[in-house]
């Protein structure tokens, strides 16, 4: 089914007006806000639109930028977004995504800080200066997708059926799979105070903390049935975010910004129905393993948590928020809505306009409730092509968000910026047409290195190439 059919912004606007969405996603066309800078800390951030972290899964084995993570990272610094919001880098080698994700230690110091060299170089090229462009990385840990063994930090009853110990035959970890400790979480917390050391050595503004997608710090927030000290009661839960955040300030006071990207809702995972249609699982309830959700119906979001988390990070100085939702291993139309579903994926079981009022929606209540002192960084754009810079500017102007971040949108059309700045409007032979290659592409594991690099196939031709080895893989299975 082809969902995306508008030529017009009036043509887009009357089928958000049709679907009943006219509420909550809006447009103006009369573009000012978006060009005025805002300020987090003392950081000047010179406009309102961010790249969005965007995994390349192209790092080295040994997780240095290589070839094409330093190309990604020239064109997201010279498309003219000044905020660019660095990709998932690891903290320790168990904790990595993929062999190819970037893992920020003592012996790759060198090359990160030539990533924020030659992003911020791109950047001057075109721009002149970069006093205001502002550059972060984001710190993580895979938990339950670390791909050489899942690190879980409770048992998930409908989500353990998921996650396999071996991928290849489809064998998932049984209920006898050991939770990760108190000990090695307490180590872990220590893990990442070293690589926001580290990010700040390498030249990086801001350290992201992330507690999105359902990776470990994503989960141990939702960890109601998880003994010890770091599960339980919601103090507990949040125990290693507060943790690390009152380390890093200890130890690196304002020198280098905090910040987190979170999953307001999680929600539940979705498998293809008999005619392929993404379906939610059977669950228990109470529901006792999401975060964001409300335990009688976790198709649901319930703020309440993320809100109070949110306030409480910024409390204690964290003043930057991404916010995301969803799992890219269980439900990704919750976090990208999509034309195409990805390989390991099922069909859009709404139309995809739903997703992005989703996203609209959630983070409006939650920039409101925390208030402005909070710079809040919204998603779910990209779907909307070359029409989403008019959704950021209503968005921004009713101060439903601060400021617009694009993840396949900037994939595919790193200069969006240069273009809108130049042009007055976006070019639509070159925006994201949300065909989920980019995510086959980093489902891709069978060459040599155990990754094929991710990028946009539709728009950039070194990662049509790539997709076309990769494809011969996807027929020979
Ligand atoms: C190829 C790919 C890589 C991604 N890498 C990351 C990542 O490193 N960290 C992260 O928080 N989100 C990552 N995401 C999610 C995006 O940042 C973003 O939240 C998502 O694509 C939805 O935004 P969009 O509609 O603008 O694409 C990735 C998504 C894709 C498709």
């Amino acid at each position: 089914m082809r969902f995306f059919r508008f030529r017009t912004i009036d043509e887009l606007k009357s089928e958000v007006k049709h679907l009943g969405l006219d509420e909550i996603i809006k447009f103006d066309e009369n573009l000012s806000e978006v060009f005025k800078p805002i300020k987090v800390g003392r950081l000047v951030i010179g406009n309102r639109f961010a790249v969005h972290p965007m995994e390349g899964c192209d790092g080295t084995l040994d997780g240095k930028p290589d070839e094409l993570t330093f190309r990604r990272w020239e064109r997201f610094g010279g498309g003219g977004a000044k905020l660019v919001w660095g990709e998932a880098t690891a903290v320790v080698e168990e904790g990595r995504a993929n062999p190819r994700q970037l893992l920020l230690n003592e012996k790759n110091l060198k090359e990160f800080a030539l990533l924020v060299q030659k992003a911020r170089k791109a950047h001057r090229e075109i721009w002149g200066d970069d006093s205001d462009l502002v550059i972060g990385i984001q710190l993580t840990h895979s938990g339950r997708w670390s791909y050489k063994r899942p690190i879980i930090a409770f048992h998930n009853p409908v989500v353990d059926s998921l996650t396999y110990i071996d991928k290849e035959k489809k064998i998932p970890i049984d209920k006898n799979y050991p939770v990760v400790s108190d000990d090695y979480l307490e180590r872990l917390e220590d893990k990442f105070v070293k690589c926001a050391k580290l990010a700040f050595e390498a030249g990086f503004q801001f350290v992201d903390i992330k507690q999105c997608h359902t990776y470990l710090l994503n989960e141990l927030l939702a960890g109601r049935t998880r003994d010890g000290k770091y599960g339980g009661d919601f103090l507990s839960r949040t125990r290693f975010i507060r943790n690390v955040v009152r380390k890093i300030k200890s130890e690196l006071g304002d020198k280098i910004e905090v910040a987190s990207r979170i999953n307001v809702f999680d929600c539940i995972p979705f498998l293809k129905d008999i005619n392929g249609i993404g379906k939610p699982v059977n669950y228990p309830v109470p529901y006792l393993y999401g975060f964001g959700v409300k335990e009688d119906n976790p198709l649901e979001p319930d703020l309440t948590e993320p809100i109070e988390l949110i306030k409480i990070l910024a409390s204690m100085g964290v003043k930057l928020i991404n916010i995301s939702m969803g799992s890219p291993y269980y439900n990704p139309h919750i976090g990208r809505p999509f034309e195409t579903p990805p390989i390991d994926g099922y069909k859009q079981p709404e139309q995809p306009l739903f997703g992005v009022a989703r996203h609209f929606k959630l983070t409006s209540e939650v920039k409101n409730a925390v208030g402005s002192d909070v710079i809040i960084v919204g998603t779910g754009y990209s779907y909307l092509r070359e029409f989403f810079v008019y959704a950021a500017e209503a968005n921004i102007k009713e101060q439903r968000v601060s400021i617009v971040g694009v993840g396949r949108g900037a994939l595919a059309y790193p200069d969006f910026f240069l273009d809108l700045k130049r042009y007055g409007k976006l070019n639509p032979s070159k925006v994201c047409i949300t065909i989920s290659h980019c995510t086959n592409l980093m489902r891709s594991k069978h060459n040599e290195l155990g990754q094929f690099p991710a990028g946009c196939v539709p728009r950039d031709k070194v990662y049509a190439k790539i997709f076309q080895i990769a494809r011969k893989g996807y027929t020979k299975k």
